[in-house]
């Protein structure tokens, strides 16, 4: 079993919501920290807070959607560190809108960020966690991925969004089959929440501009928002309940990790779908008062 105390964790995204409690709660069992982050200002000031309680972390401005940056993430975290046991591939972004007005640069960012980010982090990191496993017999490494709840159900508006998630919880998957075939001291899991307040809702401060939205946003992209400013404002759980949670399934070795355990009943529906041969079941039937307020700003 990992013990956290003495260990090296890595979290993207650290600088907010998640992965912020994700270094509070490594801080608080003793662990080293990397934290990486794209949005500087913020990442400064959690590296600070994290410091002056006594951690031993270490800040590294990246963007995980480059390729260049995640490698020099690593290389700083070995150079700070000697080794990493802990890797959150943590950071994404959201947005929405039906999903033939999400333009490319929509989906270059969405993908890039939420995909390729998590892409850039298991390619680096993982064989530098086996390998460290082949040197020390007392070696344990893990990996969480974060998806979402959109990994596994599929909402409409959301679709660069789900469509990102579906694919790191593919990824996860497979990552979980190839690790066992070459190791029993490196795991993974997967961590799908459903809505929680963070920053979330509030992705476009860090859209780079080279990505930014061209022309004025469509009506379904404003109902994606709302969609988001909505269901992160009523989350019951909040983002250090996420964390705990989060850091009990790496200590049991749970693969998915759902902290929301009334949302998985959508992830039945939908396989029964599947599995009948169902088209898919409305995600707004039991919640009419968002759809109706979707179906009006999408009417003007
Ligand atoms: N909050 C929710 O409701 C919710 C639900 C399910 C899944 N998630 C997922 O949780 C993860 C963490 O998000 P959060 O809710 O804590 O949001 P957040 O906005 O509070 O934190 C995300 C962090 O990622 C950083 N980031 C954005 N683009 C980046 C890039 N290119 N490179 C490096 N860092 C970048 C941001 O600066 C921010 O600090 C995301 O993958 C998100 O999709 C969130």
């Amino acid at each position: 079993m990992l013990q956290f105390g003495g260990k090296v964790a890595v979290i993207t995204g650290g600088a907010s919501g998640f992965g912020r409690e994700f270094a509070r709660l490594g801080a608080s069992l003793g662990m080293k920290l990397v934290l990486a982050d794209v949005q500087a200002d913020a990442l400064d000031a959690t590296v600070n807070e994290l410091k002056a309680a006594g951690a031993e972390v270490i800040g590294k401005r990246t963007d995980i959607s480059r390729s260049d940056e995640v490698q020099a993430l690593a290389d700083a975290a070995v150079a700070a560190f000697g080794e990493v046991n802990l890797l959150f591939n943590n950071a994404g972004v959201a947005s929405g809108g039906l999903i033939w007005e999400s333009s490319e640069k929509d989906w270059d960012w969405v993908l890039g960020v939420n995909l390729r980010g998590v892409i850039h982090g298991v390619r680096i990191f993982a064989p530098l966690m086996l390998a460290a496993a082949d040197k020390n017999r007392d070696y344990l490494g893990h990996i969480v991925n974060t998806a979402s709840i959109g990994g596994l159900v599929t909402a409409p508006m959301l679709g660069t969004y789900t469509v990102s998630k579906h694919a790191v919880v593919a990824l996860t998957e497979s990552l979980y089959h190839d690790l066992s075939l070459v190791s029993d001291r490196v795991k993974c899991s997967v961590l799908c929440p459903s809505f929680v307040a963070t920053g979330i809702n509030r992705s476009q401060r860090n859209r780079p501009a080279e990505l930014g939205v061209e022309g004025t946003l469509h009506r379904s992209q404003l109902a994606a928002q709302a969609i988001l400013d909505m269901g992160t404002g009523a989350g019951t759980v909040s983002a250090e309940q996420v964390a705990q949670l989060t850091f009990d399934g790496i200590r049991e070795q749970r693969f998915y990790i759902c902290p929301h355990p009334d949302a998985l009943s959508a992830v039945r529906r939908r396989f029964d779908d599947i599995i009948a041969l169902r088209n898919p079941h409305d995600p707004f039937d039991e919640n009419q008062e968002m759809r109706a307020k979707v179906v009006a700003t999408l009417q003007g």
